[in-house]
């Protein structure tokens, strides 16, 4: 079954056209390497890169991919997991419903993650990798006992004994009360370090992290869609909840699906799913933003891309995690850190892009 929500930015079990990704002078790329370029997860003491990569795409073929996943692509996606460990970013999300399972060929993210994990381990036995994945609250799972049976299978599939965050994607219809109980449970059987949220309204954030305080559990994280063109979560009160409470936003679709680097145009829309989404029509209206977007990066030498990424960054306690395919993609992504926007900038854009329509969103994110 495949789901398509606008930004639809989800798909359940299994839902382009690559762009020629200009060639980046080296100064634009920033490498991480020390602990001073991570942030703490919350009130946890797990510390991540402060820009992780996002690995719904790897192996998927109801949203992403054109619907289908070849050997091709899978040497891409290893390169984008590589190249992104080499300029220094170590934490990769993924879930148990990204990729898929037995179509065209296709395969989980986890698998894919886990596989990468291992073969780089093999070359370079001391590397850090920091996984995040995610429970899906569907419909037919209850109670806490789900979590920690969906949990250890994810960590069959990744060949890991642990991972350092475990979400729970987002809130169910029911049965959530047992599923904030299932991750107090797996932080203290040490199969998370820490654990976190995912498109969970302002409400739901609070019963959750209080609920977790009790058992004096840090709730890390709330990943929510947050970027540019869709600051939802400023004005329904996640991100003012998150800051408050000290659980960091971890922002998903941060360039808008590729919308917001400026590849895609009217004349050249993205295919797929998203070309429903951000069709000729939206991408019009993103023109001026786009282009305000480019000169800024020109005055500072960075891609439109690693300006938006910025822009997240700037609103501080948020760690965006784009979407790499391939090793060009996740290089471009380490330039956004090490530099500011000035706050003149960020002010500007946002009110620039206070004019575009934001795409419909992933329903739950409303419960
Ligand atoms: N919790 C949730 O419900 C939820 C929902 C959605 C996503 N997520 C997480 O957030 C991550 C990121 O979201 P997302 O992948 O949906 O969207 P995104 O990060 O906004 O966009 C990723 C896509 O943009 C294009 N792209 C990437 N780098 C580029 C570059 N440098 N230049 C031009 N185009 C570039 C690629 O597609 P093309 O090359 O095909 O254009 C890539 O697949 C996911 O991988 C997943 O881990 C979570």
């Amino acid at each position: 079954m495949a789901m398509h929500v606008s930004g639809a930015c989800f798909s359940v079990f299994s839902g382009s056209r690559v762009g020629n990704i200009k060639a980046v002078a080296s100064e634009g790329f920033a490498t991480v390497k020390t602990a001073e370029d991570k942030v703490k997860l919350g009130g946890s003491d797990l510390k991540v890169t402060k820009l992780g990569v996002g690995a719904w795409s790897w192996g998927d073929t109801s949203y992403w991919n054109n619907f289908q996943w070849d050997d091709r692509k899978m040497k891409a996606a290893k390169a984008a997991f590589d190249t992104s460990l080499d300029n220094g970013i170590t934490f990769f999300d993924t879930a148990e419903v990204y990729g898929s399972r037995a179509s065209f060929g296709a395969i989980n993210s986890e698998t894919l993650l886990g596989r990468f994990i291992k073969e780089r381990k093999q070359r370079d036995p001391e590397v850090e990798v920091t996984v995040a994945t995610k429970f899906a609250a569907l419909p037919w799972r209850l109670g806490r006992q789900s979590v920690l049976a969906a949990l250890k299978d994810s960590l069959f599939r990744l060949g890991l004994s642990s991972v350092e965050l475990y979400q729970l994607h987002w809130a169910g219809i029911w049965g959530n009360e047992g599923f904030i109980d299932g991750l107090g449970d797996a932080v203290e059987q040490g199969l998370v370090k820490a654990v976190g949220v995912s498109n969970y309204s302002e409400k739901r954030l609070r019963n959750a992290y209080e609920k977790l305080k009790k058992r004096g559990i840090p709730l890390a994280s709330n990943q929510v869609n947050y970027s540019l063109i869709y600051r939802k979560p400023e004005e329904n009160g996640v991100k003012a909840a998150c800051d408050e409470l000290g659980i960091t936003l971890i922002a998903y679709c941060p360039i808008a699906q590729g919308a917001l680097t400026g590849k895609y145009t009217p004349q050249n829309p993205p295919t797929g799913p998203r070309g429903r989404i951000y069709t000729a029509e939206y991408l019009r209206n993103l023109q001026p933003l786009l282009n305000r977007i480019k000169e800024l990066g020109e005055n500072y030498s960075k891609t439109s891309t690693q300006v938006v990424l910025n822009w997240l960054l700037a609103q501080d306690n948020v760690v965006p995690i784009p979407g790499a395919k391939n090793a060009e993609q996740a290089a471009e992504f380490a330039g956004a850190l090490g530099w500011r926007l000035t706050d003149e900038e960020v002010n500007e854009l946002r009110s620039m892009a206070s004019e575009i329509k934001p795409v419909v969103s992933f329903p739950l994110e409303n419960l």
